[in-house]
């Protein structure tokens, strides 16, 4: 209990210890609850990839993920099923926490478009507030086919299985143009240490080397970004950091 409260999850009172409010949100049944993530970040899984730093610098493999369980990251969370109910549980956890920010933040990104299809939104948390929120708009999310298998749609919201990478390069192409409303909307991390508060920036770098670690991916800095949309021909981007660690990014055709 020293090293708690010492760290900040308890304060001590005369008659006991309390959970201060944010460590509160490890508990299960608090709506924007983050007990899986927490959960899910510190599984056996993500944790010894870390140890094997030393293995994998002497080996040939992209990733010290692949180096302990010689399947990449996706290929074990379909193998293990124990784990990806962690997983999605995790990412839905994150999903309501963007949700309640991207309501509060950002929710003029959305306004005026009648169609948006939704990539890798899980079990689809985003989608369904955002066909709720917008009654005009009609929305397809498209994720892996094992997570929309059991998932539900509407008549505004339809799920299709597949793989992302089948569409992203087209993505340029069937997008409206800007005059009519057409845009790429990321959601996602902008490292950035500009922001007065340092806990963000160490949880963002944090991510960028567990992505490198489990994923062999990286979160991108600023400049990342724009050279990333210049490569892929979009006229101009707009970055709002406003959901915790993650930004909306919009960019333009
Ligand atoms: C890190 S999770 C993000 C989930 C959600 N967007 C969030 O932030 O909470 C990545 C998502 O991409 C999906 N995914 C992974 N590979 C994919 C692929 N090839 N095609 C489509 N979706 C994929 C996963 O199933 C997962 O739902």
């Amino acid at each position: 209990m020293r090293v708690l409260v010492h760290s900040g999850f308890f304060v001590e009172l005369e008659e006991g210890y309390v959970l201060i409010l944010a460590s509160r949100l490890l508990l299960k049944y608090e709506s924007l609850s983050v007990r899986a993530y927490a959960l899910m970040t510190f599984h056996l899984a993500m944790v010894k990839p870390w140890s094997f730093m030393s293995n994998w610098f002497q080996n040939d493999d992209n990733v010290p993920f692949y180096t302990i369980e010689l399947k990449n990251f996706w290929e074990y969370n379909a193998k293990e099923t124990s784990f990806s109910d962690l997983f999605n549980a995790a990412m839905a956890n994150d999903s309501k926490f963007i949700v309640y920010l991207m309501m509060k933040e950002c929710k003029a990104a959305f306004e005026g478009l009648s169609s948006l299809v939704d990539v890798g939104d899980g079990t689809g948390i985003v989608a369904w507030a955002i066909v709720e929120s917008f009654p005009n708009m009609k929305c397809t999310m498209l994720d892996l086919p094992r997570l929309v298998a059991n998932c539900q749609g509407s008549e505004k919201l339809d799920f299709v299985g597949g793989s992302m990478f089948e569409i992203l390069k087209k993505c340029k192409e069937a997008i409206a143009s800007k005059e009519n409303g057409g845009k790429v909307i990321v959601i996602d991390v902008v490292l950035d240490n500009q922001k007065e508060d340092d806990g963000f920036f160490l949880a963002q770098l944090f991510l960028d080397t567990t992505m490198f670690v489990v994923l062999a991916c990286k979160e991108r800095a600023r400049k990342e970004w724009a050279q990333l949309f210049y490569e892929a021909s979009f006229s101009h981007h707009k970055i709002t950091r406003a959901l915790g660690i993650k930004s909306l990014i919009e960019a333009y055709p």
